[in-house]
């Protein structure tokens, strides 16, 4: 069933553990994630870019395709489906009317002030309608559809800010970044527990490629309560369909050489729920 995040959250908090957001591109992806997290009986949150929402021809085709999978393939987990870093209110207002049930307005670019302006439009629109919202203080680098950026971590005070619009999760930049890491990653885990131990909502982290598992277990200690994973899961896939390539030059069915990437995606979503969860 599709529901909002609110309660998969509240007890992931309650239970000191961290909800994965997959993020998804294509029909094989969704479908190989809502597979293995269903067969773990795992609630998760399918991450949509606005790039991804493009790629698969709009915000109506993805919550088709998601609510024709959970259909068709009896899904009986929680299923999140979430807006990843919505640039403006015009885009959390079009995936919120398509049938998303959670979206992240990401306006981190601007000035607080700016960024809570907007955030607290998407908030009274989102909640009139039950949805959920997540937004984004200081800003989270790296390279995320095509467009790179550099860090600027927050504040505990900006997160208080922030959490006057009365968000419903939030991601402070921490020193996290999208993509693949440049050297060790180097996460301020004194601010995030700092930050925990005076708001109420729970903490997302980005970027959760390349933070080695010793780092997710202590930002799960730290309040950490949504991991995002995106670069993990494209890289699995990269790396067995490449090898399959090599091997069967000959096959042409696109549903064999995307396919040929299922079962490293399959192990990576596993393995990142294990750890996520603390199974
Ligand atoms: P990665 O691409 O580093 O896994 O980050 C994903 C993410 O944070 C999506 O918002």
């Amino acid at each position: 069933m599709l529901v909002n995040s609110r309660e998969m959250l509240l007890d992931a908090k309650k239970n000191k553990y961290a909800v994965p957001q997959f993020n998804i591109n294509n029909l094989e992806w969704t479908k190989t994630i809502l597979e293995k997290c269903n067969e773990m009986n795992l609630p998760v949150i399918l991450g949509v870019s606005e790039g991804a929402i493009k790629y698969m021809g709009g915000a109506n085709t993805v919550v088709g395709m998601v609510n024709g999978l959970i259909k068709d393939l009896n899904i009986g987990v929680p299923v999140c489906l979430h807006l990843d870093h919505g640039g403006s209110f015009e885009m959390c207002k079009k995936t919120i009317d398509a049938g998303f049930t959670s979206v992240m307005i990401d306006a981190s670019k601007y000035p607080l002030e700016e960024n809570m302006r907007i955030t607290k439009e998407v908030v009274d629109y989102a909640h009139a309608r039950g949805i959920t919202v997540e937004a984004e203080v200081g800003h989270i680098g790296g390279s995320e559809d095509n467009i790179t950026s550099s860090s600027n971590n927050a504040t505990l005070e900006d997160c208080l800010e922030i959490a006057k619009t009365g968000i419903d999760s939030l991601a402070p930049a921490l020193g996290s970044v999208h993509g693949l890491y440049k050297g060790e990653p180097n996460l301020d885990f004194e601010t995030m527990k700092k930050i925990n131990d005076n708001l109420s909502i729970p903490l997302v982290l980005h970027g959760g490629t390349g933070i080695p598992d010793y780092d997710i277990k202590k930002a799960i200690e730290c309040g950490i309560n949504k991991i995002n994973i995106n670069t993990e899961l494209q890289i699995a896939w990269h790396d067995a369909v490449l090898e399959f390539v090599k091997e069967n030059e000959s096959v042409y069915d696109p549903r064999k050489v995307i396919g040929s990437g299922r079962e490293a995606m399959l192990t990576k979503v596993q393995e990142k729920n294990r750890l996520f969860f603390g199974l």
